[in-house]
C-alpha cells in the first residue's frame, strides 16, 4: 500500500486536504493524525473491519481496547450507557485535552473497539487538526498511538513515517506534539474514580474536580509486574527503545556517579552507550552520548522530548541506555511510568 503524506499547518488549517482525509476515514481506511499528546491512528469506531485493520497494522493485541475520539462533547451520549455524575464536570474542566474517561458503553460500540470489554474509553482532545479531521468524518473515530505495537509512541510524523508508511492510507504531518506523552486514562466507573494510566492531566489536577482519586494498584513500580492492570494496554511491554535500558534513581549527584561507574563498566565490555540526561546535568557525562530530556525545573519538557530521545538512540544504534529519573511528581509520574515500563522495570537506587 503506497501511504499518502499530507502536510497541513495548524494555525491555518487547509480544509480541502482535511475533508480528503475524512472521506478515507468514512471508507473504511487508516488515517495517522496529530493530536496534542501523541500521532493516533484513526478509523471509523462503527466500522469492525476498519477497526480490525488499526491492529493489524500496529501488531497490536486484539484485548487491548482502543480509545474513543470524539470532536463535541455531545457526542459522548450515544457511546455511553449510563454517565456517572462526576462525567460532566470533567468533561467541563478538561475537554478538549488529554484526559480519558473510561465509562460503560453503550450497545454501538463494537467489541472490537473495548477488547471485549463492557466499557468503552472516550477522549475530546485539543488539536485543532485532530478536531477538524473528526469533525469533517462526522464520525467517532477510535485512534491508538500510530507506533508499531511496543515501540515509543510518535510525537512527530516522521516517527509514524519510520513505524507504519506502508501500511496505512495516509499520515497527515502538523509538525510536533505538544504534551509529548498520552493522555490520562481515569476509571470514573469506580467510586472514587481511579487513574488507569498517567498522563497529560496530572493527579492534583483531577483531585481538585473530584476530592478524592484512586491510583491503580498496578502503576505502582513493585506491584507492575505483578497485578493484572484494569487498563490491559498497561500489562504489555512498551514505549521500548531497542537498546535495553537502565534507570538510576536517588539523590541526583549520587545519579551521576553511579550512571558514569556504570558507562565504564559497560564501555570495557565494548558496548555502545547512550544517557538519557537533562539539562541540569547533561555535561556531567564525558565521553558517551548524552541526550537531554529536558529541564527538570520545567518537569513538561522532560515531557514533550522523551519519546522522541528514545528514537534517537535507536537511529544511533546505541545498545544500552542508562536514564536518569525524574521526580514523580506532577507530569514527572507520567514521565516515570513511561520510562519504567521503556526499561522493563530494570531500576538501580543509589
Ligand atoms: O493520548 C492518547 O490517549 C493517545 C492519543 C492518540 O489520543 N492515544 C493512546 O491510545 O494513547 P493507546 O491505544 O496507545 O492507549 C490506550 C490506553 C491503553 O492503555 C488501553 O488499555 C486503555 O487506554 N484503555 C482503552 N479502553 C479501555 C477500557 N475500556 N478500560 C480500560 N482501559 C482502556
Ligand atoms: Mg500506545
Amino acid at each position: 500500500m503506497k501511504t499518502e503524506i499530507i502536510k497541513l499547518d495548524r494555525d491555518n488549517i487547509d480544509l480541502d486536504k482535511v475533508r480528503h482525509a475524512a472521506e478515507v476515514l468514512k471508507g473504511g481506511g487508516l488515517v495517522a493524525f496529530p493530536t496534542e499528546t501523541v500521532y493516533g491512528l484513526g478509523a471509523n469506531a462503527l466500522d469492525r473491519t476498519a477497526v480490525r485493520k488499526i491492529f493489524e497494522a500496529k501488531g497490536r493485541p486484539s484485548d487491548n481496547p482502543l480509545i474513543v475520539h470524539i470532536s463535541d462533547k455531545h457526542e459522548v451520549s450515544r457511546l455511553v450507557r449510563d454517565l456517572p455524575p462526576d462525567a460532566s464536570r470533567l468533561m467541563d474542566m478538561f475537554w478538549p485535552g488529554p484526559l480519558t474517561l473510561v465509562v460503560q458503553k453503550s450497545c454501538v460500540v463494537p467489541r472490537e473497539v473495548t477488547g471485549g470489554l463492557d466499557t468503552v474509553a472516550i477522549r475530546m482532545p485539543s488539536h485543532p487538526v485532530a478536531l477538524a479531521l473528526i469533525k469533517e468524518s462526522g464520525l467517532p473515530v477510535v485512534a491508538p498511538s500510530s507506533n508499531a505495537s511496543g515501540r515509543p509512541s510518535p510525537t512527530e510524523a516522521k516517527h509514524v513515517i519510520e513505524d507504519l508508511s506502508g501500511k496505512i492510507d495516509v499520515i497527515i504531518d502538523a509538525g510536533s506534539s505538544a504534551i509529548g506523552l498520552e493522555s490520562t486514562v481515569l476509571d470514573i466507573t469506580a467510586d472514587p474514580p481511579v487513574i488507569l494510566r498517567p498522563g497529560g492531566i496530572t493527579p492534583v489536577q483531577l483531585e481538585e474536580v473530584l476530592g478524592k482519586v484512586d491510583m491503580s494498584p498496578a502503576l505502582t513500580s513493585e506491584q507492575m509486574k505483578t497485578i493484572k492492570p484494569k487498563s490491559p494496554g498497561m500489562k504489555y511491554t512498551h514505549y521500548a527503545p531497542k537498546a535495553s535500558m537502565v534507570i538510576v534513581e536517588g539523590e541526583l549527584s549520587k545519579v551521576v556517579d553511579k550512571i558514569n561507574e556504570l558507562v565504564n563498566e559497560y564501555r570495557e565490555k565494548g558496548m555502545s552507550i547512550g544517557v538519557l540526561a537533562t539539562e541540569q546535568t547533561k555535561n556531567l557525562y564525558p565521553a558517551v552520548k548524552v541526550i537531554s530530556m529536558g529541564n527538570r525545573e520545567n518537569p513538561e519538557t522532560i515531557a514533550a522530548n522523551l519519546f522522541r530521545a528514545l528514537r534517537e538512540f535507536d537511529e544511533r544504534n546505541v545498545q544500552l541506555i542508562l536514564a536518569e529519573a525524574v521526580d514523580n511528581e506532577g507530569i514527572g509520574l507520567a514521565v516515570m511510568n513511561r520510562i519504567t515500563r521503556a526499561a522493563g522495570h530494570n531500576i538501580i537506587r543509589v
